[in-house]
């Protein structure tokens, strides 16, 4: 494989349906150095976690969103927090966390486990918070459903790369 990255890239996909098979905390710790490997602005890591494995714990974020059978099902959770008290820009610092949040998905496509990105949960934001512990200096960015996937049928469809290009300006060396 000589582009690794790319590969990586464009073969993700949501999962969300998961084997039984535990997620392990080493594997949960190498997940999050992904994330934390990602750029912030100013370099200020604004990102926090809190990692998840508990079914009783689950089972209350799962009755927070539409998409619970797949927090219910998962091996692990990590539900990802901006913490307000270390942001400086709101556009940037929530950049940074979509960054995190997808080297963390890339992460866990390659070490052949499977995630989805949930933003729907949101919606229950403060109560996510109540459950977890948390006040409100940390706001919830979203929460990833991590496992063994099930089966690898995923499928994901991208538009033309023409169709999100506005322009090409280049210059006579291109
Ligand atoms: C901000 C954001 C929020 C999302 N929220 C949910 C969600 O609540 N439930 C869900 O099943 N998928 C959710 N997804 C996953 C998308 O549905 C998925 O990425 C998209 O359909 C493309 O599929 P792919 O990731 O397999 O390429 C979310 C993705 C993003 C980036």
């Amino acid at each position: 494989m000589e582009e690794p990255v790319f590969e990586t890239i464009v073969n993700r996909r949501s999962v969300r349906e998961f084997t039984d098979q535990p997620v392990t905390t080493s594997q949960l710790h190498k997940i999050v150095t992904a994330g934390i490997w990602a750029p912030s602005g100013l370099n200020n890591q604004p990102w926090r976690f809190v990692l998840i494995r508990d079914k009783d714990t689950a089972g209350q974020l799962a009755a927070q969103t539409r998409y619970g059978r797949i927090v219910d099902n998962a091996a692990a959770l990590i539900a990802v927090y901006l913490d307000t008290e270390a942001m400086y820009d709101p556009v940037k610092d929530h950049q940074a966390a979509g960054a995190c949040i997808q080297n963390m998905l890339l992460c866990i496509t390659e070490m052949g486990l499977g995630a989805v990105w949930l933003g729907q949960i949101l919606q229950n934001k403060l109560r996510v918070n109540e459950i977890l512990g948390l006040d409100s200096r940390y706001d919830l960015m979203a929460l990833l459903a991590v496992g063994h996937p099930a089966h690898g049928n995923q499928q994901s469809r991208r538009r033309p790369l023409a169709d999100f290009i506005l322009k090409e300006i280049q210059g006579d060396e291109a």
